[in-house]
């Protein structure tokens, strides 16, 4: 099996090309620490991070009013020594939500001063040193509006508020707007587009879309479903990231790494697609290792989701990956 030594890594591979390659980083474990491979791996083969739990309400912002970074420091320290950029995930959701949240009266609290609150302290706590933030993740489902506490209590002014609130405290970062179920046509990303039109009519800073690509090998988006999507977002003049993109494989039906080619194959034909757009500048895994990974306890049979083994051993979708982004020209 070919080691990933042989050749360059990742990010040495994805920098000509101004092209950012990043993972996302597990939430530290107290008296745990992850081996040496985790970090090693982490800062050869990435020049960007994401905190996959670190920087979500529920870990920022644990008790109202009271923010706390223990989580996501060790993350941006690491990342400043090895010199990686710093995505940002996410200053406002539905999910990843303290109990108090939760538990917020309408009739009693005042819903849009606190996402406002917690939007200013995050943004401004990493302001110069977050490069993009998913401002607002998810917002749609089951064909439109997702039914939220922050949806009811500011209505069409959702969108437009968090994404001034979030450029007064971080006004160097790009703002991305980042979902799931929008890399294929369909009325998701339908109604993605409109609210990003209307956005931008409105003046507001916008400036991507986030696909997040979590997917199956048997249902991730073609070739020509992928470039639709992102040729549309372009096409309003916005940049694209692929924010969280896994490809999970049936760990239930014998060895899970028969699926691994057909793994590599997806991952490959994905990025090979993206890549071919300039706006498009950044791709994020949900993690790098199997050993670390949320699939297994969300999609029951179902794992082995990322570029490198639980003994962080490269996976064919490794080499599918390194391959695919040499398509990209380098920079000139
Ligand atoms: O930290 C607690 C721990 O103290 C407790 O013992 C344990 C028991 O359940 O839970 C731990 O928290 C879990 C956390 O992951 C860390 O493992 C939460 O329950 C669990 O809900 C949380 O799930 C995360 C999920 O977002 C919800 O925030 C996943 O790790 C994370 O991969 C997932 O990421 C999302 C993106 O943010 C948005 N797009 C989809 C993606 C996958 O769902």
């Amino acid at each position: 099996m070919p080691d990933h030594h042989d050749g360059p890594s990742l990010r040495e591979t994805a920098e000509p090309r101004r092209l950012r390659v990043g993972a996302a980083v597990k939430l530290p474990r107290r008296g745990r620490p992850e081996p040496e491979a985790y970090w090693r791996v982490l800062g050869e083969q990435f020049d960007t991070v994401v905190a996959e739990n670190a920087m979500k309400p529920r870990w920022t912002q644990p008790e109202r009013g009271q923010f706390d970074f223990t989580a996501a420091d060790p993350m941006t320290t690491f990342a400043a020594q090895h010199g990686q950029a710093v995505r940002g995930h996410t200053l406002a959701w539905h999910s990843g939500i303290p109990d108090w949240m939760k538990e917020l009266d309408p009739q009693q609290d005042a819903i849009a001063d606190v996402l406002r609150d917690h939007v200013h302290g995050v943004a401004d706590r990493y302001r110069g040193r977050v490069f993009a933030w998913d401002v607002i993740n998810e917002v749609f489902d089951k064909g439109g509006w997702r039914d939220t506490l922050w949806r009811r209590a500011l209505g069409d002014d959702l969108l437009p508020s968090v994404f001034r609130w979030a450029h007064e405290h971080a006004p160097d970062a790009e703002l991305f707007y980042n979902d799931y179920g929008i890399e294929k046509p369909g009325w998701k990303i339908d109604a993605t587009l409109a609210e990003m039109r209307r956005l931008l009519d409105l003046g507001v800073p916008l400036h991507g879309v986030g696909l997040q690509c979590h997917h199956t090998v048997h249902d991730a988006p073609t070739e020509s479903q992928l470039a639709d999507v992102i040729g549309r977002i372009v096409d309003l003049g916005l940049k694209v990231h692929l924010t969280e993109i896994d490809i999970r494989v049936p760990t239930n039906d014998g060895p899970a790494t028969t699926h691994y080619d057909q793994q590599a194959e997806v991952f490959g034909r994905m990025i090979r697609t993206a890549v071919a757009f300039p706006a498009m500048d950044a791709v994020l895994f949900w993690g790098f290792t199997d050993r670390h990974s949320w699939v297994p306890s969300f999609f029951e049979g179902w794992g082995d989701a990322l570029l490198f083994d639980a003994n962080f051993e490269p996976k064919p979708a490794y080499f599918a990956v390194r391959e695919a982004i040499t398509t990209r020209p380098p920079a000139g």
